[in-house]
């Protein structure tokens, strides 16, 4: 029988965002899946980017491009056919957003565009995971999850051009979508992502590694902010079943999906960084309120009922878990363990005994 894993074997996927974090993660696992994927994205730009550490390059059909230049974009999808996409490529970085609005938004918003441009023009194409984020939801601050029909919104750029990406995809979805039977599209909220090989600027993980291993002390500006806090495995997890369902059962899945970690990983920004102290061995914590910080939002958490109830699916690694296989995985990297291989480790502990 085909499990939703067995599903990718052979199949033509196209990953947008494959140079990023949770790109690559996914065509590392999309490849141990034995998918023919094709990545699009700017360049890696580090050596030590997950990109470089997976040599992805040599596994995957990586094409170096613009998702702001339709043309180049399209010809991808008309060379591949893709019969999958992931639509990973962003501007990620909420503080960034604030430095740089157009090109948040010229990213997020007019480069979704294109990718959905492009998605009208390929007839081979039977699912799409367009990824969005839980920033996407209005935070009004409240104590519940949120849910996949609440209100859109967002105070920062990064969070505004997500829930504006929403906006478009439901506009194709009404206008171009719906009467392609064969086509599945579902946008995908996940928040708070951590595990090994991030190394984004102004990222709080990244930051509290590169601390550890330069040996000088963590500072942190927020310590009492509460997140939800999940490793990536459980996120890309999620996207993975909703891929392979999209393509069997195209309007039962279209629509939107909330990916976040249970209630207990809900901690603080402290709670994290002395965890992660914890498992690193040592390191020094300093807190240093600034005065001048962009605005951070309170807690904002998901309700993923939805994704519970037509997938199946829950988050299998706990906070714990979560930090333990994070802190493991750079630690081991920065011993000379081979990045592949950990990586490889990690998806098959995390798979388990997983059955369909
Ligand atoms: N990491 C998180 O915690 C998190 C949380 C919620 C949502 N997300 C979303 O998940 C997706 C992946 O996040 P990530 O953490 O891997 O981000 P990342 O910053 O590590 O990677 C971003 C990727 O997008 C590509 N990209 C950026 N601008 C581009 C452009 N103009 N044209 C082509 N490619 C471009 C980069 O080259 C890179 O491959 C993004 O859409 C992000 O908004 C991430």
């Amino acid at each position: 029988m085909l499990t939703p894993f067995s599903n990718f074997s052979g199949k033509r996927v196209l990953v947008t965002g494959d140079t990023g974090f949770k790109g690559s993660w996914l065509c590392f696992w999309l490849r141990e899946l034995q998918a023919d994927v094709v990545g699009y994205a700017l360049p890696p730009k580090t050596d030590e980017d997950l990109f470089n550490l997976l040599r992805l390059e040599k596994i995957i059909h990586h094409i170096a491009g613009d998702i702001r230049d339709l043309e180049g974009l399209q010809l991808v999808f008309d060379e591949f056919q893709p019969e999958y996409l992931f639509h990973l490529a962003a501007q990620s970085l909420v503080r960034l957003s604030y430095k740089e609005p157009k090109l948040t938004f010229d990213t997020n918003v007019g480069g979704s565009v294109n990718v959905l441009e492009a998605v009208r023009a390929t007839e081979s194409l039977r699912s799409v995971i367009f990824v969005t984020s839980d920033k996407c939801y209005r935070n009004k601050e409240w104590i519940w999850g949120y849910r996949e029909n609440d209100e859109l919104g967002g105070h920062d750029p990064y969070s505004s051009s997500k829930a504006a990406a929403e906006l478009v995809l439901s506009a194709y979805q009404d206008s171009f979508f719906n009467n392609r039977k064969k086509l599945g599209v579902a946008s995908v909220r996940a928040g708070n992502i951590l595990g090994g090989g991030d190394w984004a600027e102004d990222r709080l993980v990244p930051d509290i590694i590169k601390s550890l291993r330069q040996g000088t002390p963590i500072i942190l500006r927020n310590p009492g902010a509460t997140r939800p806090w999940q490793h990536v495995l459980d996120p890309l997890f999620g996207y993975l079943l909703l891929a392979s369902r999209l393509t069997t059962s195209p309007q039962s899945f279209t629509g939107p999906f909330n990916f976040g970690p249970s209630g207990e990983s809900i901690r603080t920004v402290h709670d994290l960084a002395g965890r992660m102290v914890q498992c690193w061995g040592g390191g020094n914590i300093c807190v240093e309120q600034a005065s001048d910080a962009p605005r951070e939002s309170g807690l904002l958490h998901l309700n993923c009922d939805k994704a519970r109830r037509l997938l199946h699916w829950t988050p299998k690694w706990d906070f714990d878990r979560t930090i333990v296989e994070t802190v493991s995985w750079y630690k081991q990297v920065e011993s000379g363990e081979s990045a592949i291989a950990l990586t490889k480790q990690q998806i098959k502990k995390y798979m388990g005994n997983y059955h369909d």
